[in-house]
């Protein structure tokens, strides 16, 4: 086991997107103060994407210009092409992700193009953030299989990624987007994966659909991933995943962490308030078992 690992907080954009219920700019903002001050250091902060395909994230602007930016704290956001990276780099952002599938199906339904397309996209906007000195992360979704064509061959996810890498992403992250991994599946794709492109490289974002998140993070770790996306409370899914559940829960994980001796140096209980008062303001309850056990601590 590591010593330590670095969550990416993608509630308010991974988790927001998807909820039908819309919270302010201004609640979002306190949002991620609030992680912020829980110790998560990175916190996904929205998305330049089309409104008319999200309208969630429409309000990313007002939401970066509210936050208050807390020193050593990286708050990307997602970026599809040209337009998005001018409005990100008018928000004052100097991180981005871009976001790339595995299944050419998903790649259409979510963003209107190719894989190929979505590669020769990103070129320009992986040149404007070279020279603007902006980190990009990149995303592959349905890594683990994907709503419109199932099984994913590895070599598809492999495919991606080496030439998200090859571009100048400093990070990709693997995206079961809508949560159908086990852990011996996401085993063998790792071991797959480890076969061609550096694990240092590597990122993993799963989601929760069957209750497989934990095991499969755990899985993760120990092949050496130490990188990890989750979302407080569980939040989330994908707008253009048909039947995708939430993030795995930000207060699951650092359970599961703090019970393995691996620091992520976050508070388990803040999170854990968090979650309760986010959830509340999408009017329902926590998703995450650890949310709900731990209830206590929100009264404390
Ligand atoms: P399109 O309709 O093909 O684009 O959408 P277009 O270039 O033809 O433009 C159409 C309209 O959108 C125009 O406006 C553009 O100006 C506007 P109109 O003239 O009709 O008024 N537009 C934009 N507006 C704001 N920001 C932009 C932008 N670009 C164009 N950046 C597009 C193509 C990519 C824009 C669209 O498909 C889109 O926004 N898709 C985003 C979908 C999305 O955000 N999905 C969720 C994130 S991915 C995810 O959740 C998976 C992940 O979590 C990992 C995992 O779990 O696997 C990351
Ligand atoms: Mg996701």
């Amino acid at each position: 086991m590591p010593d330590r690992v670095t969550l990416v907080e993608v509630g308010p954009r991974d988790g927001l997107q998807n909820e039908k219920g819309q919270i302010s700019a201004a609640d979002k903002c306190t949002l991620i103060d609030r992680l912020g001050a829980a110790g998560l250091p990175v916190i996904e902060a929205g998305a330049f994407v089309s409104p008319k395909w999200v309208p969630q994230m429409a309000d990313t602007a007002q939401v970066l210009a509210g936050l208050t930016r807390r020193p050593g704290v990286r708050y990307p956001v997602l970026v599809p092409n040209d337009k998005g990276y001018a409005a990100a780099r008018a928000a004052n952002v100097d991180e981005i992700a871009v976001f790339a599938a595995a299944s050419e199906t998903f790649s259409q339904k979510n963003i209107n193009c190719s894989i190929a397309e979505s590669l020769e996209r990103f070129a320009p906007v992986m040149a404007a953030a070279k020279a603007d000195g902006v980190k990009v992360r990149g995303y592959v979704s349905c890594v683990a299989g994907c709503p419109y064509e199932g099984a994913i061959a590895h070599k598809a996810v492999i495919h991606v990624t080496r030439a998200l890498l090859e571009m100048g992403c400093f990070e990709v992250s693997l995206g079961d987007t809508i949560g159908v991994g086990t852990p011996a599946r996401i085993r063998a794709l790792l071991k797959d994966i480890k076969a061609e492109l550096p694990v240092a490289k590597l990122a993993a974002h799963f989601h929760d659909t069957y209750g497989q998140a934990v095991a499969n993070l755990t899985v993760a770790l120990d092949e050496g991933i130490r990188t990890f996306d989750s979302s407080v409370g569980g939040l989330g899914g994908c707008p253009y995943a048909p039947g995708a559940g939430g993030n795995v829960a930000t207060e699951d994980v650092v359970y599961m962490l703090n019970g393995a001796g691996v620091d992520t140096g976050v508070n388990l209980d803040e999170v854990v308030k968090i979650a309760w008062w986010v959830s509340h303001q999408l009017g329902r309850e926590p998703v995450s078992k650890v949310a709900k056990a731990k209830k206590a601590v929100c009264s404390l």
